[in-house]
């Protein structure tokens, strides 16, 4: 079945080659499942070859372990090393047909990435940013061919979360959005087509209950009271392990642009800022293991 508002799928251009702008955490997830799942190669940039390396290795080190727990076998693991490169010259992006950014979340890096990116490429290629809910048209603003760009959101886990929203601005073509919907199917994601609106659909409904849970810390009530008052929801995550997953400053970042374009509906919270600049967990360790509520955080928080 066609999914709301899909395009002609044989407008779908062929992808080959994969360019991945940034190293980080999402980046990184990024590299592995369109290794994993398209088998084609894939290069990755960053201002800094130490960063480049630095992916390179965890990348490698996860098809390692996924060869240990049998996932993959040898050979695969191998050849998908084999397709995975580094690089920070843009220009190495020139065979690349489908591109996507994963770089922090503020509107003049994202064009700035694509105004450095988009002349080494060819005219055929699509452009995706990852944003959580800034602008999609705004980041396409510098570039000379607007139309090739789609919002393409993943969650976190980029391995098991199996939604995307592919965000459809006033200037995308179909032969873009096909592309990206052949894309998602490839990576064996469910998309859904979205407008670009500020948060887009999901990142819209977890600003609001994100931002109720730090507005109701900030206002006195315990951690572990918002905790308790979340289960008759039966969420696989409470609000905190959820912002220690997807980061505090990505948390931070959607808060603001919820309560920037809606004041009256959302709360920014200051107290995440400043948790996210002291770098603390809410809730779990750096190995992702629950620990119960950061003594650090309730102090700041209490601040
Ligand atoms: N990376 C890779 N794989 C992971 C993982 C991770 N961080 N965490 C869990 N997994 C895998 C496990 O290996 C396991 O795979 P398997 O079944 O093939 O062995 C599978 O996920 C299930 O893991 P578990 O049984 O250990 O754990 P749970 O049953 O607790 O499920 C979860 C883990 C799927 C992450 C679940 O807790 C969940 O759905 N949490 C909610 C996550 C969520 O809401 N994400 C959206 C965040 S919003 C966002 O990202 C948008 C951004 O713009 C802000």
């Amino acid at each position: 079945r066609r999914p709301a508002g899909a395009p002609d799928k044989e407008l779908a251009r062929p992808v080959t080659k994969v360019g991945i702008i940034g190293a980080g955490l999402m980046a990184t997830q990024f590299a592995l499942l369109f290794l994993r799942r398209l088998q084609v190669p894939v290069v990755i940039t960053d201002l800094d070859q130490g960063r480049v390396d630095a992916a390179l290795a965890g990348i490698r080190k996860e098809l390692a372990g996924l060869q240990e727990k049998g996932r993959l076998d040898g050979d695969t693991a191998n050849r998908l090393s084999g397709l995975l490169s580094g690089t920070v010259d843009k220009a190495d992006f020139a065979d690349c047909d489908w591109v996507i950014e994963a770089v922090f979340e503020e509107l003049g890096v994202k064009q700035q990435v694509f105004a450095e990116v988009e002349p080494h490429l060819s005219p055929e290629a699509i452009i995706a940013t990852n944003t959580s809910s800034l602008s999609v048209e705004q980041i396409g603003a510098r570039l000379a061919h607007p139309e090739r760009l789609v919002g393409f959101h993943f969650f976190n886990p980029v391995a098991v979360m199996p939604l995307i929203e592919v965000v459809r601005t006033p200037a995308t073509d179909d032969a873009a959005l096909a592309t990206a919907m052949r894309v998602a199917k490839d990576l064996r994601k469910t998309a859904v087509i979205t407008r670009d609106t500020p948060g887009f659909v999901v990142n819209r409904v977890l600003a609001k209950l994100l931002g109720e849970a730090m507005h109701a810390v900030e206002q006195g009530t315990p951690f572990e009271t918002v905790v308790a008052a979340q289960q008759p929801f039966g969420l696989p995550m409470d609000p905190f392990v959820l912002l220690d997953l997807v980061g505090l400053k990505v948390g931070a970042h959607v808060l603001d642009t919820h309560h920037g374009a809606f004041p009256d509906r959302f709360f920014e919270s200051k107290a995440l800022h400043e948790l996210a600049e002291a770098n603390v967990l809410l809730e779990k360790d750096r190995k992702g293991e629950a620990k119960g509520i950061d003594k650090k955080a309730i102090a700041i928080v209490k601040r």
